[in-house]
C-alpha cells in the first residue's frame, strides 16, 4: 500500500491500532500542515501505521519537538500505551540496591536468560527518523568513541554493519545478540535509509554487554546471561549507562523521560525479559495471557518482536517504561515470572 500523505488515511476494518484509534479526520486536517524545525511532519510520523495496517501502534517521532507540536496525537496514544496522562510526570530509580528480585529459577529450571535493554538518542540530535545521513555517522563516531573508553567487564570492540561478514551477521542475530535487516514497520519510518551505513553493534567479550548504534534508536545499552540472575543483569545494565552518561549525553525531558522513536519506549524505555520455557502453561495461551496481563507484561516471541515462540519458549517482559521507574519495570517483571513459574508447577 503507499499513500501520499495528503488526505486522511483510509484505516482497514481490522486496524486496531492506537493510531487508527486516536487520529480523527479533524485531528489530521489540524496537523498536517505542521512541520517540526528538523522537517518533520504528520504525515512521515503516521506513515509507517498507514502503510502496515497491523501496526499495534502506528506512530514514530522524528525528533524532540514533534512530541509538543503533535502533541494532540501522541499524548492520548502515550496515556492508551503508558496509562501516563498529561499531569502525570516521569521517574526513575536506577539503583539496584532497591530492586528486590533473587533468581526465581536457581535450578536453570524455566529461565534459559534474562535480557534488559534501555533505548537512548543524543541530546541535540533528531530522532532516527528524521535525522540525516552526516548526523547518524556523527552519533555512530561519539557513541564508538565513548564506548572504546569503557573498562573492566564492560570493556569490548565496536563492529560495524558496514563491513560485517553476512554470516557473523546471521550468527550474531541467531544468538540474539543483534537486530534484523530490513524490518518494515522501521522502513516505513524512514528509519532503515542508507542501510547499512551508521549501524553497528558494540559487545564485550563474554557477550554480556552489548549497544545496538543507529537501530530503531541511537543507542539500544543491553545487559543480558543465560539464567535467572535478574539483580546481575540490572546492576551491569545500570553501570553501563550511568559510564556512556558522562560522555554522551542523552535526549531527556522532565515529563517524558528519555525520549525515542517510537512512543512506546518513553520514559526509562527499558524492556526487561526472560525467555522461559512453559510447556504446560505455553499450550493454554489465555491462561498464559491471563497471567501475563494481570502483571502488564507482555509476550513475545523467540526472535523478539513480530516472531513466534517456538518449543515452549516466550520473551515474557514488563510492558510499561513511562511513569514507572526503571526498577518498578523489573520488579514487575520479575513478580509476573514468579507467578508464571508457580502456575507452570502445579499443572
Ligand atoms: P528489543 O528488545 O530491543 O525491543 P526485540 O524484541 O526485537 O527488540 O528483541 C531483540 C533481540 O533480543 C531478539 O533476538 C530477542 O530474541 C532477544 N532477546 C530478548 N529478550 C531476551 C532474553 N531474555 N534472552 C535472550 N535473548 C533475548
Ligand atoms: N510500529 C510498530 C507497530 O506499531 C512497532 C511498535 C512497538 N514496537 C517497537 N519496536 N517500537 O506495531
Amino acid at each position: 500500500m503507499r499513500w501520499d500523505g495528503s488526505s486522511f488515511p483510509e484505516f482497514t476494518p481490522d486496524n486496531s491500532s492506537l493510531l487508527r484509534r486516536h487520529l480523527s479526520k479533524e485531528l489530521f486536517e489540524q496537523l498536517k500542515g505542521r512541520v517540526t524545525s528538523s522537517g518533520f511532519s504528520l504525515p512521515r510520523a503516521i506513515y509507517s501505521g498507514v502503510v502496515n495496517q497491523d501496526s499495534s501502534i502506528g506512530v514514530y517521532a522524528g525528533d524532540a519537538e514533534s512530541y509538543l507540536l503533535f502533541s494532540s496525537l501522541f499524548d492520548p496514544i502515550i496515556e492508551d500505551y503508558h496509562g501516563f496522562s498529561t499531569t502525570d510526570t516521569h521517574r526513575s530509580d536506577l539503583n539496584p540496591a532497591t530492586l528486590s528480585a533473587p533468581n526465581p529459577d536457581p535450578a536453570g529450571q524455566y529461565i534459559l536468560s534474562t535480557r534488559i535493554r534501555v533505548g537512548r538518542n543524543l541530546a541535540e540530535m533528531p530522532l532516527g527518523p528524521a535525522i540525516s545521513r552526516e548526523q547518524r555517522k556523527s552519533v555512530e563516531s561519539q557513541v564508538a568513541r565513548a564506548l572504546s573508553h569503557l573498562g573492566g567487564e564492560l570493556a569490548g570492540s565496536y563492529y560495524p554493519l558496514l563491513n560485517m561478514e553476512e554470516a557473523v551477521q546471521n550468527r550474531l542475530i541467531d544468538d540474539h545478540f543483534l537486530f534484523k535487516t530490513g524490518d518494515r514497520f522501521l522502513e516505513a519510518a524512514g528509519l532503515n535509509r542508507d542501510w547499512p551505513e551508521g549501524r553497528g553493534i558494540f559487545h564485550n567479550r563474554e557477550k554480556t554487554f552489548l549497544v545496538w548504534v543507529n537501530e530503531e534508536d541511537q543507542l539500544r545499552i543491553i545487559s543480558m546471561q543465560q539464567g535467572g540472575d535478574i539483580e546481575a543483569v540490572f546492576t551491569r545494565l545500570v553501570t553501563a549507562v550511568k559510564q556512556i552518561e558522562t560522555t554522551v549525553p542523552f535526549l531527556h525531558d522532565p515529563r517524558l523521560g528519555y525520549l525515542s522513536s517510537c512512543p512506546t519506549n518513553l520514559g526509562t524505555a527499558m524492556r526487561a525479559s526472560v525467555h522461559i520455557c512453559l510447556p504446560k502453561l505455553g499450550s493454554d495461551m489465555p491462561a498464559l495471557k491471563k497471567i501475563a496481563d494481570s502483571h502488564h507484561l507482555q509476550i513475545r516471541g523467540i526472535h523478539g518482536e513480530h516472531s513466534e515462540s517456538e518449543s515452549g519458549v516466550f520473551d515474557i517482559s514488563n510492558r510499561k517504561r513511562l511513569g514507572i521507574s526503571e526498577v518498578e519495570c523489573v520488579q514487575g517483571m520479575y513478580n509476573g515470572v514468579v507467578a508464571l513459574i508457580n502456575k507452570e508447577k502445579n499443572l
